[in-house]
C-alpha cells in the first residue's frame, strides 16, 4: 500500500497530515527517509516516525442493507453517501467494493483492503452476484437461454457472459451474473425489450444479506473475509 495510506491505518491522522508529516522527514522506510507519500511499503516493511514503529490497524470488512437514495461514492452528492451508516472510526477511509445504483437496494461490501476488494470486482475473478428483478413486463421464458448464450448491450463491443435466469413469476425474477458493467442488470433487460422496476442485491460470492435490516450493517465473519481469498 502507499506510504500515506499506511500512515493512516497506524496513526490518527488524516492522508493530508500523513503528507506533512513526510515533509518534515522524520519518516523512515527500513532506516532510509522517505518523503514520497505514494511510495509502495508493506506490512514487514520497518517504518518509524520520529523513531517510533508504525502498526497499520487490522484492515476491516462490513456489509451493509443499501436503501434507495443512497449512492456509493466516497462523497455526497444529489443523494448522500452510504458510508454515513457505517458508524465506525474514519469511515470515510474506507471504499465500497461493487457500486449500486441509487434506486437499487440491497448488499455492499464496504473495506479498507484493496486487494481484497479487487477479488471482488475485478472482472477477471468473474465474482457471482444474485440480484432480485421486478420486471415492467411479463418475463418470456425464452430469456432464460438468451441469458445463458449472452445479450448485446447498447454500446458494448461483445455479449454479456453467461448468465442464470430463475424465474419466480410473471414479473419476478433471480438473475446470477460475473460482471459489474455499468447499469448491467438494467441494461440486460432491456436488451431483451423489458424494463426493470425494481432491483435488489441478494447475494455476492457466498456472501448473502440474509436478516440484516435495511440501512444496518455488520462486520464480517472471518469465513466471510476469507471466501474472497
Ligand atoms: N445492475 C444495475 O443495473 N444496477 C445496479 O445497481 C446493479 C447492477
Amino acid at each position: 500500500m502507499r506510504l500515506d495510506k499506511f500512515i493512516c491505518k497506524s496513526t490518527e491522522l488524516t492522508r493530508t497530515e500523513a503528507k506533512k508529516l513526510l515533509k518534515t522527514g522524520v519518516v523512515q522506510v527500513n532506516g532510509e527517509v522517505v518523503k514520497d507519500g505514494a511510495k509502495q511499503v508493506h506490512e514487514n516493511n520497518e517504518i518509524t516516525a520520529d523513531g517510533h514503529c508504525l502498526t497499520a490497524r487490522e484492515s476491516r470488512y462490513i456489509m451493509l442493507h443499501k436503501p434507495v437514495d443512497t449512492i456509493c461514492s466516497n462523497v455526497d452528492e444529489i443523494y448522500p453517501s452510504v458510508l454515513h451508516f457505517i458508524e465506525v472510526d474514519k469511515a470515510f477511509d474506507l471504499h465500497i467494493a461493487g457500486r449500486l445504483d441509487a434506486d437499487t437496494t440491497g448488499l455492499v461490501l464496504i473495506t479498507d483492503d484493496g486487494r481484497w476488494s479487487h477479488n471482488i470486482i475485478s472482472p477477471k475473478k468473474e465474482c457471482n452476484k444474485v440480484y432480485r428483478v421486478w420486471l415492467r413486463d411479463n418475463i418470456a421464458t425464452q430469456a432464460v437461454e438468451q441469458f445463458t448464450q449472452g445479450v448485446q448491450l447498447q454500446g458494448e463491443k461483445s455479449l454479456t457472459k453467461p448468465a442464470k435466469l430463475e424465474i419466480i413469476d410473471n414479473t419476478q425474477v433471480l438473475l446470477t451474473i460475473t460482471e459489474g458493467k455499468y447499469h448491467q442488470v438494467k441494461r440486460m433487460f432491456a436488451a431483451i425489450g423489458n424494463k426493470v422496476v425494481g432491483l435488489h442485491r441478494e447475494q455476492i460470492g457466498q456472501v448473502a444479506l440474509g436478516e440484516l435490516p435495511l440501512g444496518q450493517w455488520r462486520y464480517l465473519t472471518p469465513e466471510e473475509v476469507a471466501s474472497f481469498s
